[in-house]
């Protein structure tokens, strides 16, 4: 298993829509193993394929707070196939938005299509925090980030500091 390094916004990578993946074979489960690794060391509860540059339709996810308890899902080419009407207001973070918040509003429970690790397709109910977890991972796959769901004046200042602080870490390498 390897820790992969996490793409950080702005970064053109992370806008892309990612492909389906053909086939889920050994190398699509080490890039799950390495995935989860990865989120479980930053860390987070939800990580996407394109957020470790590969822009495929891949997302993991493992929740153990706030009372619910998933364990690793590993979600192939996911797809909502339900959700509902009813809508739940988070306060989202992103790990490739670090140390910046806010609150987005999703529907609050979905249902979700997918292939599993064995390549198996498989349907969750997600409610609570999963729920809002899985769309987050999924609207990745769109090129889409928690920050493009809030105000363009809210977002503007996030991006400004992220560049700033892009820019301070280079300086500091530089040094
Ligand atoms: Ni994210």
């Amino acid at each position: 298993m390897a820790l992969l390094p996490i793409l950080i916004a702005p970064d053109p990578r992370l806008k892309l829509v990612c492909t389906p993946v053909a086939r889920v074979d050994d190398a699509v489960r080490q890039l799950m193993d390495d995935m989860r690794e990865t989120m479980l060391a930053a860390p987070g509860i939800g990580l996407a394929a394109p957020q470790v540059g590969h822009p495929i339709r891949l997302i993991v996810v493992e929740i153990e707070r706030e009372g619910q308890k998933t364990g690793p899902l590993f979600m192939v080419n996911p797809e909502i196939v339900e959700a509902s009407d009813e809508d739940v207001i988070y306060d989202e973070g992103c790990l490739s938005v670090p140390e910046h918040y806010a609150e987005v509003a999703r529907p609050a429970k979905v249902r979700v299509r997918y292939l599993d690790r064995d390549g198996e397709t498989r349907e969750l109910e997600c409610e609570g925090l999963l729920s809002t977890c899985v769309q987050h991972e999924m609207d990745h796959l769109e090129g889409i980030l928690f920050i493009d769901k809030i105000s363009a004046l809210k977002r503007g200042i996030i991006l400004r500091k992220l560049i700033k602080a892009r820019k301070d870490r280079e300086r500091e390498e530089a040094d």
